[in-house]
């Protein structure tokens, strides 16, 4: 059977953003949860599961896209409080996490229009997620960049400003 994720307690996915993601929203100075083979550089430094990335000092312009399950929002709360970088998510909009980690701190959400596909690590893009996605930007800076990347049609969906 086909592996999917159908929920974001599977600790064990190593499911890998669209890479014309990155492309749109580059570049990143550091991914601090990157899987350790990898058939592309998210950013120009990673950590991965081996380093313990939210053991390790973050510099710099951070991409996240963090291990799903109960921990993700501890990830986001690094993000929010290291203050640039974009992290992409799972839109649980409703969730304890979503409120404490995003609503209350972040500059600015985009939603997609439509599910991402997914890439496993040895490139090969997966099926339809079964949740939706969004991104998530913690510095005006970031949020500009959202902007840009919807005005220049990079990425299709819904951009929110909340400070
Ligand atoms: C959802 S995947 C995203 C991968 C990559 N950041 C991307 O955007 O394509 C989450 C990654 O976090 C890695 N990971 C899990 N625990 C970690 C840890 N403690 N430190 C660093 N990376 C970790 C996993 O191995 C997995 O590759």
């Amino acid at each position: 059977m086909a592996r999917s994720f159908n929920t974001n307690t599977d600790n064990s996915a190593e499911w890998l953003t669209p890479p014309e993601i990155l492309r749109a929203l580059g570049p990143f100075d550091l991914d601090p949860a990157a899987p350790v083979v990898r058939p592309w550089d998210m950013a120009a430094r990673h950590y991965t599961k081996l380093d313990d990335g939210m053991a390790q000092p973050w510099e710099g312009r951070v991409w996240l896209n963090p291990p799903y399950g109960r921990e993700t929002f501890h990830w986001l709360a690094r993000l929010a409080a290291h203050g640039s970088g974009l992290a992409l998510i799972f839109a649980r909009t409703e969730t304890q996490g979503f409120h404490e980690q995003i609503w209350a701190k972040a500059h600015a959400i985009f939603f997609f229009r439509g599910r991402l596909r997914f890439h496993r690590v040895s490139g090969e893009r997966g099926g339809t997620a079964n949740a939706p996605s969004c991104l998530v930007a913690y510095s005006p800076e970031d949020s500009s960049r959202l902007y840009r990347a919807q005005k220049e049609r990079a990425l299709t969906g819904a951009l929110i400003n909340l400070r």
